[in-house]
C-alpha cells in the first residue's frame, strides 16, 4: 500500500550566505501493507511529523521515493496531490484542525464540497458519517461548543467522509482524556477490521502503540523496526 525507499530529507535553515542543511530523515526504507495499523514512535525531534508530511505530499523529499497505492507520489504536482489526497488519504490531527467558524456539519462536508459533489448527495453522507461517530444531533454545533472528544470525532468524520483507504494521524490522542482515548482506539480498530482501512499513527502513547500491528521507531532520523513489541489486541 505504501512503499518508501531510500527516503532522506534535509531542512535548509539560516539566512542566505549562511545556510546550513539539517539532515532530519536518513535513508528510510519502509513498507506498509494494506489493512495494517502501524504506529511510529520516537523522541521529540526524531522526524516523525516530517515523515508523515512527506508521505502526505505537504513537502517534497530531498531524495528517495514514496509509492502509495501504486503511484509514485513524489512526482505529483500540488494540484495532482490535492486530488490524490481526496481519493486515498484521510487525516486526523492532535489539535483536530477544525475550522472554528464552521459547524460540525460544514467541517465534515468540506472535502466533498471540494470534490464537487452535489449538495443533496453531500447532505446524506454528512448525516450518515456524523451518526456513525456518535454525533447525531450535533450537526449545527460549532467546534467551540463541543468537548475535546466530540471535536476529535468531528475530525474523524471529516477524515472518513471521502472513504479513504489510508488514514494518517499525528498524535491523535494527545488532547484526549483516558476514557475518550479508549473510545477512539476502539473506533480505529473497528474501522480497520470492518473496512480494511490502513492506519499510520504517530504517537508517544503506549496505549496507541498497543493497538498497532507493528511499531516503527525513529531514532535521530533513522528507522528502527521494533516489530510486534506489544501484544496485538485483535
Ligand atoms: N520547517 C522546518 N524547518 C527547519 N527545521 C525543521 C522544520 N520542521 C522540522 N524541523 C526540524 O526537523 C526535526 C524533526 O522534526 P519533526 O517535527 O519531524 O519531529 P517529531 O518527531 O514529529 O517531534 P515531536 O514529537 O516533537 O512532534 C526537528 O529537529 C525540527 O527542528
Ligand atoms: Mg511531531
Amino acid at each position: 500500500m505504501i512503499s518508501v525507499k531510500k527516503l532522506s530529507h534535509d531542512f535548509v535553515v539560516g539566512k542566505k550566505n549562511k545556510e546550513t542543511r539539517v539532515p532530519v530523515l536518513k535513508d528510510i526504507d519502509l513498507s506498509i501493507f494494506e489493512g495494517e495499523i502501524v504506529s511510529i514512535v520516537g523522541k521529540s525531534g526524531s522526524g516523525k511529523s516530517t515523515l508523515l508530511n512527506l508521505m502526505s505530499g505537504f513537502m517534497k523529499p530531498t531524495s528517495g521515493s514514496i509509492e502509495i497505492a501504486g503511484t509514485d507520489v513524489t512526482k505529483l504536482s500540488e494540484a495532482q496531490w490535492a486530488d490524490f489526497r481526496l481519493e486515498h488519504i484521510g487525516f486526523i490531527f492532535q489539535s483536530f484542525q477544525l475550522i472554528p467558524s464552521m459547524t460540525a456539519y460544514s467541517n465534515v462536508e468540506l472535502p466533498l464540497k471540494i470534490k464537487g459533489m452535489p449538495i443533496e448527495k453531500r447532505r446524506k453522507k454528512v448525516f450518515e458519517v456524523l451518526e456513525r461517530v456518535g454525533l447525531k444531533g450535533f450537526e449545527e454545533f460549532y467546534p467551540s461548543e463541543l468537548s475535546g472528544g466530540q471535536q476529535q470525532r468531528v475530525g474523524i468524520a471529516r477524515a472518513l467522509i471521502t472513504k479513504p483507504s489510508i488514514i494518517f494521524a499525528d498524535e491523535p490522542t494527545g488532547s484526549l482524556d483516558n476514557e475518550t482515548e479508549q473510545e477512539f482506539l476502539q473506533f480505529i480498530q473497528e474501522l480497520n477490521k470492518n473496512e480494511g482501512i490502513t492506519f499510520v499513527i504517530i504517537t508517544h502513547d503506549k496505549d496507541v502503540a498497543k493497538v498497532a500491528h507493528r511499531t516503527i521507531e525513529l531514532v535521530q532520523g533513522s528507522m528502527v523496526e521494533r516489530g510486534e513489541l506489544y501484544e496485538v489486541q485483535r
